[in-house]
């Protein structure tokens, strides 16, 4: 989540963005918190900054960047971050542009935190903060037990420099002249939201939640596609890596192809067509020796049998033949061996057959 808050000094960014920060775990990077840091560490960027921030003026682009660019490249500001009081005029915000560019990062939500004057000076006036630890506390608002020390670690509470009558009155100024127009900028690019900053600081919260929530839903599945291309991306680039370094017959990958990713592509189509071709052919051939081997199988089953059938026939066709042939014989042996017994018809039956005859030939010519 890449997100900036706007909005008039006291408004409440610091306190808005300590609390994001601890609910989506990405750190709040405050320009004028790093630019205090400097001050007090006396180093030459604080020594420069500190005239100009007790005037409520604006400190340098070119120191403002400078620092920025530095703490966003830390690896805590990864996963994202939330950035206070930067971009503060049109030029920083041109450059923070570029430079997200640079880093492949845009900014996903810019929040507007509206407040009326009259609570900004209270805010400000009354606002002390703990030398020891940055503890905030507000001495209309939510004032600490003992006056002047913190109750988290009893430190001593202090006021900022720029937290007086005059400078808040030039720094008003410079917010409605140099980053109203930065709004408007984020408001034309679709990209602000604006949240109401009066009233009690967890409710103001609520409300900066939902906004931020609504942006990353639709973040969400712009991310994960985002991570499926890219995704996709590698494992083709690992794709045609692999086929070159192979083609060049090392492990290193060769020119041609970090050049050339398309001819890459196309080696790996063909290697794998060619494997596939192999395949194919090697499958053939020993589906060719399987079916063969089960026709001989087959045959030689098949034959075995038919061999065995013929032989089973022919010998049982040859044992009938013998044995009709013996049969023959031993008929004829016993025709041979016993006497032809001669049919004979005695006298008086051949008598009798005749007159029957003679009678049946006369009935006929009676009846007429
Ligand atoms: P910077 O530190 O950014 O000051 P600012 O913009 O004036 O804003 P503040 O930090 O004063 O207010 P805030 O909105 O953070 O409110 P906070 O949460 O603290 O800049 C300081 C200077 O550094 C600049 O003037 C400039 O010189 C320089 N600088 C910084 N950035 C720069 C840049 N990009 N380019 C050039 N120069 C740059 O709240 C304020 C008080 O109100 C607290 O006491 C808090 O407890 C209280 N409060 C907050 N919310 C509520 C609430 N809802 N109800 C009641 N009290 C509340
Ligand atoms: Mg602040």
């Amino acid at each position: 989540m890449r997100l900036v808050l706007l909005g008039a000094p006291g408004c409440g960014k610091g306190t808005q963005g300590q609390l994001l920060a601890e609910q989506y775990k990405i750190p709040e990077i405050s320009t004028g918190d790093l630019l205090r840091k400097a001050v007090a560490a006396g180093t030459p960027l604080g020594k420069a900054a500190k005239a100009v921030m007790d005037a409520g003026k604006l400190v340098s682009d070119e120191i403002v960047m400078g620092v920025i660019r530095e703490r966003m490249q830390q690896p805590d500001a990864r996963q994202g971050f939330i950035l206070d009081g930067f971009p503060r005029n049109l030029a920083q915000a041109e450059q923070l542009d570029e430079l997200f560019e640079e880093l492949g990062r845009p900014i996903d939500l810019a929040v507007l935190i509206e407040v009326e004057v009259d609570s900004i000076l209270q805010r400000l006036l009354g606002r002390r903060t703990c030398v020891s630890c940055g503890a905030s506390y507000n001495m209309f608002y939510a004032p600490p037990r003992m006056d002047d020390s913190c109750d988290v670690c009893g430190g001593r509470l202090k006021r900022r420099s720029d937290d007086n009558e005059e400078t808040i009155g030039n720094r008003l100024r410079i917010y409605e002249t140099q980053t109203l127009p930065v709004v408007e900028r984020y408001r034309e690019q679709g990209r602000l939201r604006v949240i109401q900053g009066s009233g009690e600081i967890q409710d103001v919260f609520r409300a900066l939640s939902k906004a931020v929530e609504e942006v990353r839903a639709t973040l969400g599945s712009r991310d994960r596609s985002a991570a499926i291309r890219r995704a996709v991306a590698r494992k083709q680039n690992t794709a045609a890596d692999g086929s070159a370094a192979k083609a060049g017959g090392s492990g290193k990958t060769t020119k041609k192809a970090v050049a050339a990713p398309a001819a890459g592509k196309k080696a790996v189509a063909k290697k794998a067509g060619a494997k596939k071709k192999t395949q194919v052919k090697k499958k053939t051939a020993s589906k060719k020796k399987t079916v063969s081997r089960k026709k001989a199988v087959t045959k030689k089953t098949v034959t075995g049998k038919k061999v065995a059938k013929k032989k089973a026939v022919t010998k049982k066709v040859s044992a009938k033949k013998v044995a009709k042939k013996k049969a023959v014989t031993k008929k004829k042996a016993a025709a041979k061996k016993a006497p032809v017994k001669k049919k004979t018809v005695s006298r008086k039956k051949v008598a009798k057959k005749t007159t029957k005859k003679k009678a049946a030939k006369k009935r006929p010519a009676r009846k007429r």
